[in-house]
């Protein structure tokens, strides 16, 4: 089915499916075939799951094309499968990538641990912009790679600005683009090449699930599968037909996770005991206007820097009921964390306080429940922290 022309949400419910034809089902059955009788020389067929090419992975890979508005998609084991492969699939040893400082940080320590030993340069960019990634690109750099909005300070970075400088100096440019969702954010419409996501967050949206995204053009997807294929980081039948299932309500959850994440910012603006919110849809948030130009709605995430000493944060976390305290995002339930302690706990003290991670900041994922219930609670946990 054409779906091209057709809405976001009617993209993510139909775009992509397999039905079964055979029964009159209306979903994309779970094709648990190891083994399919094709011929090596017939073009498209479905053939072995490591080669990523059963149906069951291409549903999901295909939608997420339509809604990034890719030739092409591809879904893998975890975000780290498509943020390694990805690179890799340009990067070779002599070859030299430029990205922005505040990434995610397993990103971080992917280029620490693997591409130095791979023989790969990089140079991490503070405070990024084009201008600033521009000045660090060098005769051996293929690659600009950015986050935005960035984990977990919501860093909003100039993406039409990024994709002309890769243009410009012939670079493959790749975004991490989870914390949107292709609802809330489209790159390869502002002119990047590979548009990547942990689909474990948004994507499938119910926190039980591991996977990886890529959208970008049939050329360069196809070089990324065939990292994946090479390092083994295919996504099983069983997980594609949950990343697909969830991948039905995207649209539809990410207009409540924009609409809940205002409110919530709204909240915490105007309340005591908190030095600084980060959600760029607040009017005083340094990327707003940026966010508004580049995004379709300013997300679900958003994170906040509790005025109190850690151990007063230490209670705020435990007193919290509704939202719960764990690492991960983009569900429909809410989450909270202390990146310092997770997410950035690898990170050297001095980088991470130098990218703003501070000890009592908190990131939350703010889920699909009704606002006044997560408002309620943050206040509650706040009152009983003495945080005023
Ligand atoms: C922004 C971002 N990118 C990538 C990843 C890695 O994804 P995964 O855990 O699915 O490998 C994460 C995980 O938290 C993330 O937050």
């Amino acid at each position: 089915m054409d779906t091209s022309r057709l809405g976001e949400n009617t993209r993510s419910i139909r775009a992509g499916e397999r039905l079964d034809r055979a029964v009159g089902g209306v979903t994309t059955p779970i094709h648990t075939a190891a083994a399919y009788m094709a011929a090596d020389d017939v073009e498209g067929a479905y053939r072995y799951p490591r080669y990523c090419n059963i149906p069951t992975q291409a549903a999901p890979a295909e939608k997420l094309a339509a809604l990034e508005g890719a030739e092409a998609g591809l879904v893998l084991a975890s975000g780290m499968a498509a943020i390694s492969s990805s690179l890799l699939s340009v990067l070779g040893s002599g070859d030299h990538v430029v990205l922005q400082a505040d990434l995610y940080g397993g990103t971080h320590r992917f280029l620490m641990a693997e591409l130095a030993r791979l023989g790969i340069g990089f140079t991490l960019v503070s405070e990024a912009d084009p201008a600033r990634l521009e000045a660090a690109v060098t005769a051996h750099t293929r690659a600009v790679f950015v986050e935005t909005p960035s984990n977990p300070l919501l860093r909003i970075i100039d993406l039409a600005g990024v994709a002309a400088l890769a243009k410009k100096r012939g670079l493959v440019s790749m975004v991490d683009n989870t914390f949107a969702s292709p609802i809330n954010q489209r790159p390869l419409e502002l002119g990047f090449d590979l548009s990547i996501h942990s689909g474990t967050k948004y994507l499938n949206g119910h926190s039980d699930l591991n996977c990886g995204a890529v959208a970008g053009s049939k050329t360069l997807v196809a070089a990324v599968r065939e990292r994946a294929i090479n390092f083994g980081q295919t996504l099983n039948t069983y997980d594609c037909y949950l990343l697909e299932r969830g991948m039905k309500t995207l649209a539809l959850r990410m207009a409540r996770h924009n609409e809940n994440a205002m409110a919530v910012a709204g909240f915490l603006a105007a309340r005591k005991g908190i030095a600084a919110v980060h959600y760029p849809g607040l009017p005083d948030h340094p990327g707003h206007a940026l966010a508004k130009s580049q995004m379709h709605g300013f997300g679900g995430m958003l994170s906040f820097a509790l005025d109190c000493p850690p151990a007063a944060a230490r209670t705020f976390m435990d007193r919290l009921g509704l939202v719960l305290e764990a690492v991960s995002l983009g569900g429909i339930e809410s989450l909270a964390c202390f990146p310092a302690v997770t997410s950035h706990a690898k990170m050297p003290r001095e980088d991470r306080l130098a990218i703003g991670v501070t000890d009592t900041l908190v990131r939350l994922s703010v889920g699909c429940e009704d606002a006044d219930d997560i408002i309620a609670d943050l206040g509650q946990a706040m009152d009983a922290a003495h945080i005023a």
